[in-house]
């Protein structure tokens, strides 16, 4: 028999708040910043932060606003995880259910108690909660009032948050991530740090204002997570996916390097404890000052992160040569196509062997325990009339990346805690607004128009999975 993975191993399935709870104002929730971004031609350039909509308007679709409603429906989806033989649910808090501004001084008794009952239901199934602190999502009143990540205060707040939820949930969760892929920043502001640009400003200044205080807050969290529960395990997540040459011409291969750096440079603070010397260099160049207060450099050298997770979804290209310079569509990482790959209808580039690459990257980087807390095929599924789906083609993705995945552990010694596929049940795609962009196992029965009952029904690639589960990854054919 073919080894799987180490006992304890965590199988999961992976959500986030913004793109499944919907009840986007229910039990006293304030309004988060996914809330005012809207799908169609708006989405793009507000997720940017070139366009400022702060307020829902009437003509406007906003997919987060019912999304999945996983928050009427938590305890059946949940149940549906138990019957696949999850260990472990990956999901994120929505601030503005816990501090429905962000700055009130008592927390919102109605989203600690959602939360409460979401834990209560995992672990009465014996499955372990994964949580993201945030995933891309601020209450819109900080962004209103001090700009959200461009402002400092924003660690206080984001601090208070952690307390409350620390010291209220530490003996239901045990593994935190406090960013979810904090690299976003960099790619979608709003999205990432809830920042919108004003005319005239150096956008990447702001960007490293931002990342910085992200930084800070999410050394400060360590810290904080340590001292109430020195149990708690603490992760930083990356959006990741080795960049390669287009050729082996020496340009390339140092384009490829200067690119995932780029990614690198936030795990390379939260992971290695200081700002790496060749992002010291670039700020320089830049003209980029950081507002580095006293006792910032100490805190982020003595509270760096317990692992290392991260979404892998495809491996990227780079040209030195700025006639190449052509992208694939739907990539919010800019990269080339590469001729030896095939794509998702997305225009994502599947390559389980990059993501063997990019575990043996992180670990020979790190050397700490990796957790992939996001992967998946994001495809359109037509249902039968009973709502079931042949999702065969999402199998196979996921099969040959569980393969990737065994050899990087099995034959390269990697260590890997778990693996949380993305959107166990469909939910809203982050990047489109779209439902029919699909990742799951379980097929929810809504449209891009926000039409369907949300009936939840089993794809084939439920049955599979409850099968990698239960042989511990031995058995994936
Ligand atoms: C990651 C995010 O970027 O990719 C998720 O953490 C997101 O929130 C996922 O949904 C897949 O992207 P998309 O755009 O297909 O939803």
């Amino acid at each position: 028999m073919i080894k799987g993975f180490n006992e304890g191993f965590l199988w999961g399935g992976a959500t986030a708040a913004n793109q499944c709870e919907g009840g986007y104002l229910d039990g006293n929730k304030g309004l988060s910043t996914v809330d005012v971004i809207p799908s169609g031609k708006d989405r793009f350039p507000v997720m940017l932060g070139e366009k400022k909509m702060l307020e829902c308007d009437d003509e406007s679709f906003y997919p987060s606003h019912e999304a999945i409603d996983f928050y009427h429906n938590f305890k059946s989806d949940i149940a549906l995880f138990a019957e696949m033989g999850f260990k472990c649910f990956r999901m994120s808090l929505a601030w503005a259910r816990i501090f429905p501004n962000g700055d009130e001084k008592t927390p919102n008794e109605e989203g600690l108690k959602f939360y409460d009952d979401v834990f209560d239901e995992c672990l009465k199934y014996g499955i372990e909660p994964l949580v993201t602190i945030t995933h891309f999502d601020v209450p819109v009143h900080l962004v209103k009032t001090i700009g959200s990540w461009r402002s400092r205060k924003m660690v206080d707040y984001y601090e208070k948050l952690c307390r409350v939820i620390f010291n209220r949930y530490k003996n239901k969760v045990k593994y935190w991530l406090t960013f979810n892929e904090i690299n976003m920043l960099l790619h979608l502001p709003f999205i990432g740090a809830g920042l919108v640009f004003e005319d005239g400003e150096n956008k990447e200044e702001v960007k490293y204002m931002a990342a910085h205080h992200q930084l800070i807050a999410s050394a400060k969290a360590t810290q904080i997570a340590h001292e109430i529960n020195p149990e708690f395990k603490i992760g930083c997540m990356l959006a990741a996916g080795n960049t390669y040459a287009n050729t082996c011409a020496p340009e390339d291969v140092w384009s490829s390097i200067e690119k995932d750096r780029e990614n690198y440079f936030f795990i390379d603070v939260q992971s290695r404890g200081e700002y790496p010397n060749y992002a010291k260099k670039m700020l320089e160049r830049k003209g980029i000052k950081l507002n580095i207060e006293e006792g910032d450099e100490e805190l982020l050298k003595n509270n760096t992160v317990d692992f290392i997770s991260f979404s892998y979804y495809a491996s990227r290209l780079t040209s030195a040569d700025p006639n190449i310079n052509k992208s694939t569509e739907g990539n919010v990482f800019a990269t080339l196509k590469n001729p030896y790959l095939k794509a998702s209808e997305w225009g994502w580039q599947i390559d389980p062997l990059g993501l063997r690459i990019t575990l043996n990257s992180l670990y020979d980087r790190y050397q700490k325990p990796l957790f992939i807390v996001e992967n998946g095929l994001g495809a359109v599924d037509t249902p039968d009339e009973s709502g079931y789906v042949e999702d065969d083609y999402r199998i196979d993705y996921l099969r040959r990346h569980i393969e990737a995945m065994r050899d990087a552990v099995n034959v390269d010694g990697v260590e890997l805690m778990g693996y949380t596929p993305w959107g166990c049940i469909d939910l809203v795609s982050a990047s489109t607004g779209e439902m029919k962009k699909r990742y799951g196992f379980i097929y929810v029965d809504k449209d891009n128009e926000g039409e369907g009952t949300l009936k939840r029904s089993k794809k084939k690639s439920f049955y599979w999975y409850k099968k990698v589960i239960e042989s511990n990854g031995s058995d994936i054919e």
